[in-house]
């Protein structure tokens, strides 16, 4: 499906979400070829950008991608978003577009007025958006929560402002900033919402399998489907959520063999980026995601997140891990489940 943000067309649904500390340039160049329409970076200091002193600098400055990136911003001051943002396009011309975060709920952000905390002022919202869109000239979306608290739920007149001051798209994370990452997501707050928008909707939690897509899409009509903690350890997701809204065809889960392919194909990606040190500390987080939910690949978890210490350890692991388990399928749970019934039903 060919759908546009702004200008910007887009050929797929499956969003690569923004994950701090995960959505490196060399993470973003793995994953895209799995059928990524487009990618955000990590969120990046919109004063670390205008001091070019932000540590995440590299994955802005340059792409090696040919999918659209766009660069998300946090900040707070609507001038010095607008600031930051034309100075990164001045630096990288292939920013494809400007994602502001209006919903980390991380306590440092929210203390400098940035993520979440903007939800409690609309209008500032609103003035963040029309400032960046007179300072740049490529698409400009903003990323939301549901609000602060349950109490405090007010998604729909930060989605009113932020729509009203020029926005070009919205993507919006069904949960408050209180309930930071777990439960799940209120999809039913946001029933047939892309109804309600005159732009294009990003939806974006709990997607970890195909269903919960289909799901999430059937439930609020948006265009667009991010995959964030549901991509990591699992890239074929991708693949499978992009040829089912293509083809309406539904791929099997991978199996083992190919997960330990691609996992050494990231853990190259991020050697290619980051200091073996640091590339694979991060490799011990996400390789014992390749092999979730398969017969007898607990005692392996361990072992990929406690022994991968260097390239060749993490291959002769990934080696006896297929030797062993190569021909089983991960078995991946749908987490939204529980809208489908529903679903079903309308
Ligand atoms: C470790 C981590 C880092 C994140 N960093 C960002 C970020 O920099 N910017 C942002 O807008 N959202 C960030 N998010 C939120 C995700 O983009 C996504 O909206 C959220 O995790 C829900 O989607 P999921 O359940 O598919 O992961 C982060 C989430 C996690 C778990």
């Amino acid at each position: 499906m060919m759908w546009k943000i702004g200008d910007l067309e887009l050929d797929g649904r499956v969003i690569l979400g923004p994950m701090a500390g995960f959505t490196s340039r060399g993470y973003r160049a793995f994953m895209e070829p799995f059928g990524v329409a487009a990618s955000v970076t990590e969120m990046t200091s919109d004063m670390g950008v205008i001091y070019g002193t932000d540590r995440t600098e590299s994955d802005y400055v340059t792409f090696e991608s040919e999918r659209p990136t766009g660069l998300q911003l946090f900040g707070h001051d609507p001038e010095c978003l607008a600031k930051a943002a034309a100075k990164a396009l001045e630096i990288n011309s292939s920013i494809a577009f400007i994602d502001v975060n209006m919903g980390c709920p991380v306590p440092k952000i929210s203390r400098s007025g940035a993520g979440c905390v903007l939800m409690k002022d609309p209008k500032l919202c609103g003035d963040i958006i029309r400032q960046i869109k007179r300072s740049v000239d490529v698409p400009v979306t903003a990323k939301v929560r549901l609000g602060w608290t349950m109490a405090t739920v007010n998604f729909r007149d930060v989605l009113d402002e932020v729509i009203s001051a020029g926005a070009d798209a919205v993507c919006l994370h069904p949960r408050t900033r209180d309930e930071r990452y777990v439960g799940t997501p209120h999809y039913d707050m946001i029933e047939g919402l892309r109804k309600e928008l005159s732009v294009p909707l990003i939806i974006s939690g709990n997607i970890y399998s195909l269903d919960d897509a289909i799901t999430a899409v059937d439930v609020t009509g948006a265009e667009g489907i991010m995959v964030a903690r549901g991509g990591v350890g699992n890239p074929y997701l991708i693949t499978q959520i992009d040829t089912y809204f293509r083809e309406g065809i539904r791929l099997e889960n991978p199996t083992i063999s190919q997960q330990t392919h691609w996992c050494l194909a990231l853990a190259d990606h991020l050697l290619g980026e980051k200091d073996a040190v640091e590339a694979m500390a991060k490799m011990r987080s996400m390789a014992p995601k390749f092999i979730a939910g398969c017969d007898g690949c607990r005692e392996y978890r361990y072992l990929l997140a406690t022994e991968t210490y260097s390239r060749d350890t993490l291959v002769d692991l990934l080696m006896e891990i297929e030797h062993y388990l190569g021909d089983q399928r991960i078995h991946i749970y749908n987490f939204l489940d529980c809208f489908k019934s529903g679903t079903d039903e309308s």
